[in-house]
């Protein structure tokens, strides 16, 4: 297959992809991020762009695939995973080492520039973490056979993606019924992570199966997942949808027209709290209130055993123009305004009726029904 890639920093390029049986075809499945077999470079889905443009760029150098990160290109705690241990995968075939020990240092470094473009998500440091192990396994190797056993790794990692995304959405598919309407908030479907996605596993596959469901898609305020992915998504695939300004879930439960809520995860707590896009504790303080289930969808990888609670997650501070000025022609607010822009918040573990995962669905205590997970 031949792919032309519309990337200003790489005019013209045109990138062969082989039929290496490492990329076998189930790995194209995540219409966000790819990798060449060789290694060579990483191609993503603009997320930014979408769903205006479709715009696929070519990514080598470590600073435009840390940028892609922090700039959100490629987003959803999970495929930010995927995308890093593909990027470690392109960065180690330029790395000139002769030993061992300077190959790793090398590959570490980088890797630590890498966890630093976002905070909150656990599959980033977890994927370059998994990378580091694997290359610290094979540390007798002859050096120039490292950047294969990442590429292996980087894969691995897709592969089990696309296999927790699938057994998460068969299980979410059990939540619920013909006709139901569901809310979600931010975007955690195959642009997030690989086919099917998480929190809209179970709608795509439902769709799929002639289940009808109609789902309510929060517009996620300020960067508009829920908008311009979630609806573009769900959308095109199909579904019922109806986008809503996100004060705007409050009324849709009251007016009975929800029967659960499905979000993603970026972190997961071993108490159950969880951290997801900023607004999501308040849509679960909502469905409490109007005694609407409210499930999170967690892949393992997303469950990080080191936090004891939400109290010990990093929350992502971001750029208060994006409140401001961003995707207006002019300013919504007065020049010089003071704005406050954490990209997620925590939901109390109390307040999630059950956390689906590849492993089933897990309910309170999370304390003790995490430990599958980790142990
Ligand atoms: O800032 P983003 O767009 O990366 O935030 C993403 C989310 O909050 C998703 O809900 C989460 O990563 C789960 S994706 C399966």
């Amino acid at each position: 297959m031949m792919l032309r890639v519309a990337n200003p920093r790489a005019k013209g390029v045109i990138i062969k992809m082989e039929t290496n049986p490492l990329t076998s075809y189930e790995l194209g499945a995540n219409p966000g991020v790819r990798m060449t077999d060789g290694g060579e470079v990483v191609i993503i889905l603009d997320q930014t762009q979408l769903p205006n443009r479709e715009v696929r760029y070519i990514l080598s150098e470590p600073g435009e695939l840390f940028e892609a990160i922090a700039e959100l290109q490629v987003r959803g705690a999970p495929a930010i995973g995927i995308f890093a241990a593909y990027a470690l995968a392109v960065i180690s075939a330029h790395i000139r080492a002769f030993t061992f020990d300077d190959f790793y240092n090398e590959l570490a470094e980088r890797a630590e520039y890498l966890n630093s473009a976002r905070p909150t998500a656990v599959n980033l440091a977890r994927a370059t973490g998994r990378v580091l192990a694997a290359v610290r396994e094979n540390s007798d190797l002859p050096v120039p056979e490292l950047p294969l056993v990442i590429r292996r790794e980087a894969y691995a990692i897709h592969r089990e993606d696309i296999a927790m995304c699938r057994a998460i959405s068969e299980y979410g598919l059990t939540l619920v019924k013909a006709g139901d309407g569901i809310l979600t908030h931010c975007n955690a479907g195959p642009l997030a992570t690989s086919r099917y996605g998480t929190g809209l596993g179970a709608i795509l596959l439902a769709q799929e199966r002639g289940i009808p469901l109609h789902a309510y898609v929060d517009e996620t305020r300020p960067l508009l997942q829920g908008a311009r992915l979630t609806a573009y998504e769900l959308h095109n695939a199909g579904v019922d949808t109806t986008l809503i300004c996100d004060s705007a879930a409050s009324l849709v439960m009251r007016k009975g027209k929800i029967n659960a809520v499905f979000v993603g995860c970026d972190r997961v707590a071993r108490n159950g709290d969880v951290a997801n896009k900023i607004g999501t504790s308040g849509a679960a303080i909502l469905a409490k209130h109007y005694g609407i289930p409210f499930y999170v969808f967690c892949p393992s990888s997303t469950l990080d055993p080191e936090c004891a609670t939400g109290a010990d997650i990093v929350i992502e501070r971001r750029d208060p123009d994006e409140i401001r000025t961003k995707f207006f022609a002019e300013p919504i607010a007065p020049l010089g305004v003071r704005a406050y822009n954490p990209a997620f918040d925590v939901t109390d573990g109390e307040l999630i009726t059950a956390i689906v995962t590849e492993k089933g669905i897990l309910r309170a205590p999370y304390s003790e029904s995490l430990r599958v997970l980790y142990e």
